[in-house]
This record gives structure tokens, sequence and C-alpha cells, in this order.
């Protein structure tokens, strides 16, 4: 997926902000700045206001005509989104009596109710939900087709002006948030005038004590100095003004009652043991179910069925069970067991080696079959619109498939009479999977998931084997000869090939008519990550650790171990460095979910961070 925006370079940078972390890092940066703009700091006046969680937006208007919108991208180029911005009912078109050239920066955000209706709507038409608001306002902003983003009901609040051409009467930052009022912007009414650091720490606490009545999602408190001259004077670092700071508020954390612990199968086998929990809001959204990753993890916390439980979402969308709350004089349940056994299938649930995960043993077990299909019609595989898990699985249990090369097979007649379709529906099913039939060689690859086979290596051999009978007929040293292919993949797809169960499937898919062949392109791999510097922590599936940091230098970017100031992005995997991630959250460096990692090697940019 590359780019369908232009690329925007901003006439002033979009910096970002500093955090801090607490009252005393506050209060030491209020003291800092004082000194700074050489004024007693019990009298430096400030406006302190709420960080909203969404995606930074400067809106261009000449002679107060609205002539282009670009998000912030890396802060020095954006990408233009003026098209879909004009469908933002709350961003007027004009402004009353300005000539020049001036742009108005702020966030565009969903509000809770406008994220429950689109996941409502979401659920109605079988997509994907949104993890939060913060996410489905940058899929909805970066829409290709502006109808889709105008049905989104995204707001926009704004919280700066930047005279890039012409000159406006304000000398503070609450004549700014009035007059970009009086042009018909939402400001935050919230957004006060404190005198010193005093004020500003009472401020922020209300804001913490508040976060949840809000509309939106805030992930912290901005505080800003209010005189722009002495703005001026305070001027700013390369990442950063020295006039403003943002008080990041601590990773929210809820009690619920634990009801129960599960276990669920992945595609590959793995158990994964899970809370079910009385349902509670986290960070804006409700969790009703959440991780505790492994056997050794839930012995560790201790947590039972019916105790209080601490839940988060901390630095990440999934929410997690952190452990349990004391309860003295509660006679709690007995210590819960990993069962020995897989609770879909009934085959044994086994640990290998000194690894901490388990799985079960039985590949015709109906959950694995269920996540095989599903990844198979994901967006890193075949990316079959339409096809996620719900739909999976009531064609599995209507015993309508059981195999991927089962949907090719499926008819509009098959599904049409099925709840939840229709005759749209069903037609688009078929012809989304009918399209599949044609992806390149190596998303079939991806989609069967082959152990180690993830998408580089999958491409790789596809360049040097351009069809499937072509990769089946290779022997062994051809396929660990192939550059950034070492013996595990290839070891591990030379084994695959030659499986009974594959070449049964094999047979099926061919008589499908899928093309199983990679189109061949002379165009060298564009170079989207130039000159950036990509962290990645924590496994990222379908990408071994040297895999991945190929990929990105193969686009012209880095990857070194460590987090600094100059780090574009980290790509925050499963089981990250804590140390990686702390150290990217102090900086203010984006962290993008590794579901992103595809995305960001293709365009150079995300769509989701995480909160
Ligand atoms: S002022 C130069 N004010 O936070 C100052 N930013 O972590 C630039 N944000 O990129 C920003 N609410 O997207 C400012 N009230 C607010 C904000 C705010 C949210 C975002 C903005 C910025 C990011 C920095």
């Amino acid at each position: 997926m590359s780019s369908v925006f232009s690329p925007v370079v901003h006439g002033e940078v979009m910096l970002s902000l500093d955090n801090v972390f607490d009252p005393e890092e506050l209060r030491a940066w209020c003291e800092r700045t004082a000194r700074l703009a050489g004024v007693a700091s019990e009298s430096l006046a400030y406006v302190v206001e709420p960080k909203i969680d969404g995606l930074a937006l400067a809106i261009t208007y000449d002679d107060g005509e609205l002539v282009r919108a670009a998000t912030r991208g890396d802060g020095r180029v954006g990408e233009d989104v003026t098209d879909n911005v004009r469908t933002i009912t709350n961003v007027p078109r004009t402004l009353a009596g300005v000539t020049g050239r001036l742009e108005v920066r702020g966030e565009v955000f969903l509000s809770h109710a406008d994220f429950a209706a689109l996941n409502e709507r979401q659920r109605a038409l079988a997509q994907k939900e949104f993890a939060n608001p913060r996410n489905a306002a940058a899929g909805s902003l970066r829409q290709k087709d502006p109808s889709v983003t105008a049905s989104r009901s995204l707001s926009f609040l704004a919280y700066q002006l930047a005279p890039l051409a012409t000159t406006l009467s304000c000398t503070t930052h609450l004549d700014t948030l009035d007059q970009l009022a009086s042009w018909g912007f939402l400001t935050a009414p919230e957004a006060l005038r404190v005198v010193g650091e005093s004020g500003v720490l009472s401020r922020s606490e209300w804001f913490e004590t508040h976060r949840h009545d809000f509309d939106y999602d805030i992930d912290g408190v901005v505080i800003k100095v209010d005189d722009l001259a002495l703005r001026e004077t305070l001027g700013a670092t390369s990442r950063a003004p020295r006039w403003a700071i943002a008080r990041k508020l601590p990773p929210e954390e809820r009690t619920t009652r634990l009801l129960k612990i599960e276990v669920s199968i992945g595609r590959t086998g793995r158990a994964t043991p899970f809370a079910v929990l009385e349902p509670v809001v986290v960070a804006g959204s409700t969790v009703a179910l959440a991780t505790l990753h492994n056997q050794d993890q839930v012995a560790l916390k201790d947590v039972r069925p019916g105790d209080l439980v601490i839940v988060r979402k901390a630095g990440d969308v999934i929410p997690e069970v952190v452990g349990a709350v004391r309860e003295p004089g509660r006679r709690r349940a007995k210590a819960w067991h990993f069962p020995s056994t897989c609770p879909e299938c009934g085959a044994a649930l086994e640990r290998r080696g000194d690894e901490s995960d388990t799985y079960c043993v039985n590949p015709a077990c109906p959950a694995q079959r269920l996540a095989q299909i599903v990844h198979f019609a994901s967006r890193s595989a075949l990316d079959i619109e339409g096809l996620g898990e719900q739909r999976v699985a009531q064609l599995l249990a209507l015993g309508l498939i059981d195999d991927v090369a089962d949907l090719f097979f499926l008819r509009v007649d098959d599904l049409i009479e099925l709840e939840g379709f229709g005759a749209l529906s069903a037609n688009a099913l078929v012809t989304a999977i009918a399209a599949a039939k044609e992806a390149p060689l190596s998303r079939v690859l991806v989609g069967l998931g082959i152990r180690h086979v993830g998408p580089v290596a999958a491409r790789e051999l596809t360049k040097r084997f351009v069809t499937y009978d072509a990769l089946e007929a290779a022997p062994l040293e051809a396929l660990e000869a192939i550059e950034g292919i070492g013996p595990v993949i290839a070891g591990s797809l030379y084994a695959y090939l030659r499986e009974d169960e594959t070449a049964a499937r094999l047979v099926r898919l061919r008589a499908a008519g899928l093309t199983l062949r990679e189109p061949v392109t002379d165009a060298p791999v564009s170079q989207t990550l130039a000159g950036r510097a990509v962290v990645v922590t924590g496994a990222v599936e379908g990408f071994s650790r040297d895999e991945a940091e190929a990929a990105v230098h193969a686009r012209g970017g880095t990857s070194p171990g460590s987090v600094s100031k100059k780090t574009y992005c980290v790509v925050v995997g499963e089981a990250p460095g804590a140390a990686k991630v702390t150290r990217a959250q102090e900086l203010g460096i984006p962290r993008i979910p590794a579901s992103e990692f595809v995305t960001l090697l293709e365009s150079g940019s995300w769509t989701a961070t995480l909160a």
C-alpha cells in the first residue's frame, strides 16, 4: 500500500511536546521555564488544557478560504488530507474578515459516542471493530474516498494559530483560543489561565480527577506559557517548544472481578490463558477479556477466579491483568491450573522444551482451523474483505468450509440465506474471494501460515522461485542459498511442501484456479524509510529479528538497538523490551503496534500508534 496522499512540506515544522510524568517533574519544569523567561515563578501565567488523544492536523486558510489540510507526518512533511478534512462538519470552510495566509492547528478525534456508533456499524457489517477512538480517527482520516471519512463523524479541536503571512492582534494564548472560537472552531472549554506553579499543579490535578468526564479520550494535560511574546523568547529545541510541556497521565488502571480463566487456541496451536472479566471501561473502551499471556504468568500473578483484579491497557491496545487486589478476610478460590487437554478438541496440551508457551498437539483442532482460515483471509495475507473471524466461524460451524481451499468453492447460493448475509454481501464476499485467486504467490505462502515463513522470507523465496511448482521442486540447498533464507526457514518450508496435507490442499487450490505465481517486477524496493531510524522491539509476527531489520535496511532506513531523540518510530511487538518502550514514551517517539509494520515498510508511515 503506497500512500495515496501527496506529501506536504509544513511551512513551519509541527513540533512535538516534551513530557513530564509526575507533579515533581512538572514543578521543576515550571521553575526552569520561569527562570529562562526571567519572570518570578509565582507570577508566570500559563494555560492548562486537555491533551486530546487524536491526530495533529494543520489547516491552511488563504484570505479566509480553507485551501489545504495536512497531517503532522514526521513534523516536517505530512500528508495532504484536504478533501477528507473538508468533510469534517465542525471545521469552518471560511474565516470571516481574514486576509493573507494563516494556519490553524489542532487535533482530529472521535468522540466516545461517535466511536461507539462507528463500532456498532462495523459489527453490523461484519467488519473489524476499531480498538480505540484514536485508531478509528486515524483510519477514518486516511481514507481514499472522502465520502467514507464523511460517514465517520470526526471532530476537530483547535489549539494553535500560526500566522505565516498575516498579522493578528492576539498577544496571549487565551486571545488565540478566543479568536479561534469566534471563527467557529471548537476549542477546549476547560482551557484555563492559571498563575504560577501552584496554579499549574492544582489545575492539572483537576484534569487527572476528571479525565473520564470528557466526551473524548485525553492522555494528558498540556501546559503552555500564556504570553506569546514570552514564547518567542523561550523558543524551541529541534523537537519541542520550551514554552509548553505535556503532563502525561499515568496509564489507566481499573479494578474488576475476574469471573473465570479460559484458554484460547491460536493458529499454531498455542494455548493462551485469558481472563473473563466483569466488563469494565478502561481507557475509553469496554474490556471483558484480558490476556494472561502464558502458564508462568498466571502462576506468577496468582490470580484466581473470583478475585478482584487490576486491569490496564498500558502502552498497548491489548488489555492485560496486572494482578489481584488483596481482600483481607475473603476466601479465595483454589489456585488455577493450566489444563492438560485442549478445551476445543480434547487433545493433549504440551509445553515444548524450555518454551514458556503451551501447544495443542492436534493439527485438526477446530480452533486452530478457525484461526488459520482467519489468518489466510487477513490483511497481511490474502486480504479478503468481509471475511473476519465471525464469518469464518459461521461457515465452519455450518460445515461449508473446513480448510482454506474450501473458501474458493463457496457459491453465492450457499451464503445468501445465511444469518447476517443478503444478496449484496453474499455477492461481495464471493467476488472478494475470487479476486484472491490472483494474489501473488508470496501472499499465499504467508496465508498458509508455514512456520518461520513471514512476508519478507516469502518475497525473497518467490523472487527466486516465481511459481509454486518451481518452489516445490527446489532442492533444500537451493532454498538455503537464497539471500536472507537460513536453514531454519528453508527446512521448515521444505518439510511443509512435502506433507500429505499440503499436497491435498494444493490439489484443491489449483482446481480452484489460484495462479500461485509471483508477479515479476524489476522495480527496486522503494526507499520509504530513507534516513530514518526504526527501532524494533519484541516479536513481530511474520518476521524474525534479522528479517525485520533487513526489511528496514532495504528501504533505506537504519535499525539501531536503542531509542534516542533521532528515532523515527518504535515498532512494539510481542514481549517488547520495557526500557525501549519507556524511553520512547519519555521522548515522545511514536510507538506503533507490530500489526502496522508492513504498512510502515510500504508507505513510510502508519495509521495507528499505541496509546
Ligand atoms: S500543542 C508545539 N496542545 O500532542 C506545540 N498539542 O505529544 C504543539 N496534542 O503533536 C502541540 N492536545 O498532536 C498541543 N492541547 C494540545 C494538544 C496537543 C493534543 C497533541 C499534538 C502533538 C502531540 C505531542
